[in-house]
């Protein structure tokens, strides 16, 4: 099983965009893909319906706090090969809480241990929040690969931050990164200062980059994927380049499940070619 985390330590760079539409791409090719919202905003929960964001019953709340298990937490999307874990707010309190007892930071990565939720996964995706807070250590603590979106000059600089503790929790280093522009503004000569600012960091940009896309925009108000709402645009196509790149990262990864559908994104976009295109 591989263990995917979006994250930065800055507001609104794309990571919950990416992380919903990279499980939902990585469940398309017939992955068993389980989603995970370590956000206390609940932003994907609501998303994908899963829940309301207050009530902590049926959430990771519940089961970091042990009053369920894992797996009695895990629900189906409605879409084939992704389930899902939702968050509530009470993540936020139970953050602070957990801070006092020692080694919090791999509460989760126990909880999936003691499970075998690797049994029955290819691969988990985890949104996490964007404050540096306990619930984020349990984030970054069982992630094979850390995807890191950038959308302006201010998220390189808050991944100081986050490369910061990823180096202290993960002293190892056994980790690989993608450092993703991610919905980049038109505004003059911004992609370049971005660029420039990861190149002096000496930080290597992905081959893929999610590009501003209006239907991107749109697509939590319509509760599936970019895939499923307009496979046309460009955002599906980035989108889908992004799961390609994370496939690669894992060389001899994960092959799909023998049982799923072996539809690949590539054939439902040129099936649906009539449809709309780029946003
Ligand atoms: N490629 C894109 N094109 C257009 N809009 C995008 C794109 N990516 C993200 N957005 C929009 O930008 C906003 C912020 O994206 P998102 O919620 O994914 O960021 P986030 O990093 O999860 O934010 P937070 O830190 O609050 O959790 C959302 O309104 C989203 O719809
Ligand atoms: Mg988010």
């Amino acid at each position: 099983m591989n263990i995917i985390t979006v994250i930065n330590a800055k507001g609104g760079c794309g990571k919950s965009t990416i992380a919903m539409n990279l499980a939902s791409g990585l469940a398309r090719y017939g992955h068993r893909v389980l989603l995970m919202d370590l956000d206390p905003q609940a932003q994907v929960t609501q998303w994908l319906a899963a829940g309301d964001g207050l009530t902590s019953e049926g959430t990771l709340v519940s089961a970091l706090t042990r009053q369920q298990s894992l797996s009695e937490v895990i629900q189906p999307t409605g879409f084939e090969n992704l389930s899902f874990v939702a968050s509530a707010d009470g993540l936020e309190d139970l953050g602070r809480e957990i801070s006092q007892t020692d080694g919090y930071p791999s509460m989760l990565t126990q909880l999936l241990a003691e499970e075998h939720i690797a049994d029955h996964f290819d691969f988990i995706v985890i949104d996490s929040p964007n404050q540096i807070s306990p619930i984020m250590e349990n984030a970054i603590f069982p992630a094979d690969v850390f995807i890191v979106p950038f959308e302006s000059t201010k998220a390189v600089k808050s991944y100081a931050s986050i490369y910061k503790l990823l180096v202290k929790l993960r002293s190892s280093g056994d980790f690989r990164m993608l450092h993703v522009l991610s919905n980049l503004t038109r505004l003059p000569g911004l992609r370049k200062r971005v660029l420039t600012l990861l190149q002096d960091d000496g930080i290597a940009a992905a081959r893929s980059e999610i590009r501003s896309c209006g239907w991107m925009a749109q697509v939590d108000e319509n509760g599936g994927s970019i895939f499923h709402y307009r496979p046309l645009s460009k955002g599906a196509q980035d989108m889908a380049a992004l799961v390609e790149e994370v496939r690669d990262l894992f060389s001899n990864g994960p092959q799909a499940h023998p049982e799923a559908s072996t539809t690949s994104p590539d054939m439902v976009m040129s099936q649906e070619a009539a449809e709309t295109t780029s946003a």
